[in-house]
């Protein structure tokens, strides 16, 4: 066996164990962050964007384990989010995050109606967030006085395989349009010549016209926030994936040839490839999704190429593994130093999404088929 396939295989083992002491100290909950290792609860923010990511790691763990407490803790999770599925303020193109990792693999899992009918409903309200004139989808709602028509957000390129599988499922091609029409303008509007990525793009509503872009959760307008290029990297070679357009996959590695020249030789991420020197914040985060998308591009491509992106992901990976993991199963996290927003929100903790990533990057190189996206 390869030496990563047999790492990898050896650190599920781990997370297998661990993952079972925290899923019992969390049941009925829905985890975010950690503080003094303990996670968080957003049960009364049912429409929280993060909140699909416990019911993907309880399918992580489900197929893991084959233990069905698991998938049943999965689909209460699935459940307990319909409250928002009729609520248009609390719907957004997070859509993606919170019912793929939940109700499409339920139906790919089981069949379930009820989850292939969640699932129909919010791509449908996700496609129903495309601005024609600018071909981009809204990110988000209006907050108070702050206008988002226009905005569309990196983030984005990873709730797309929602159009992607609504089209697969129905056969009726519009929202897989949509979803290239979004990536094509992405191209377009985010990417810069460096292959470093904007996180926001604002456009004018009406004209489509790009006016222009906002720092977001990194350092500042202009700079390149590392969550962000990771959503790139990994978002675009879903688009890729799904519709076989080699565009897509090019602008992927280039997104992932800048996050590599740009990684530190300790290999851990801070949170924007261009913030000062101190406070040397550092996101995991990042490099969990970054190596996903890595072992995407080497699973794409040939030869010596596909080497170099898988190294440059099992590189990251064992450096979370070595330098930021905790395998206490008294401590709900399994990765440290993850980190919300540059300028804002929690720094250097626990978060739900960095163990939902680091654990699929692992279970891409051991072989394991889990691909809920
Ligand atoms: N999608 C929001 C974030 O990455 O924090």
């Amino acid at each position: 066996m390869e030496d990563y396939k047999a790492w990898a295989a050896g650190r599920l083992d781990a997370v297998k164990g661990k993952m079972a002491s925290v899923v019992a100290r969390n049941a009925h909950k829905i985890p975010y962050l950690t503080e003094n290792g303990r996670y968080n609860d957003k049960s009364d923010e049912i429409g929280w964007w993060t909140n699909g990511f416990w019911g993907g790691l309880l399918w992580e763990e489900w197929l893991l384990t084959g233990d069905d407490q698991y998938k049943d803790q999965a689909v209460e999770l699935e459940e307990k989010q319909d409250k928002d599925l009729m609520d248009s303020e609390k719907l957004d193109h997070d859509n993606g995050f919170k019912w793929l990792l939940t109700a499409v693999y339920d139906y790919k899992k089981t069949g379930s109606k009820a989850s292939r009918n969640r699932a129909l409903l919010a791509a449908n309200n996700m496609a129903g967030r495309f601005n024609i004139s600018g071909n981009f989808i809204r990110a988000w709602n209006d907050w108070g006085e702050d206008d988002h028509r226009g905005w569309a957000i990196i983030d984005c390129m990873m709730n797309l395989p929602l159009l992607y599988w609504a089209s697969e499922e129905t056969g009726d091609p519009r929202f897989r349009k949509i979803a290239m029409a979004h990536a094509d303008r992405v191209i377009d509007a985010f990417v810069r010549p460096d292959g470093s990525v904007c996180h926001i793009v604002e456009f004018d509503p009406e004209t489509g016209e790009r006016v222009r872009s906002h720092g977001g959760q990194g350092y500042g307008r202009g700079s390149s926030w590392t969550r962000g290029q990771g959503w790139g990297i990994y978002g675009f070679m879903l688009s890729y994936i799904h519709t076989g357009e080699k565009r897509y996959l090019d602008t992927a590695i280039k997104i992932a040839n800048y996050f590599i020249v740009n990684t530190p030789p300790s290999g851990l991420i801070p949170v924007d490839f261009r913030q000062p020197a101190e406070p040397a914040w550092e996101d995991s985060t990042a490099a969990a999704i970054a190596a996903c998308g890595m072992i995407e591009i080497s699973k794409a491509v040939e030869g010596n190429d596909s080497a170099i992106y898988r190294e440059a992901a099992v590189r990251m990976l064992k450096a979370l593994d070595e330098k930021r993991s905790n395998w206490d199963a008294d401590v709900d996290n399994i990765i440290e130093k993850g980190t919300v927003a540059y300028h804002y929100g929690a720094h250097e903790t626990g978060i739900l999404y960095g163990d939902f990533y680091f654990i699929e990057a692992l279970m891409k190189l051991a072989g394991i088929d889990y691909m809920p996206w």
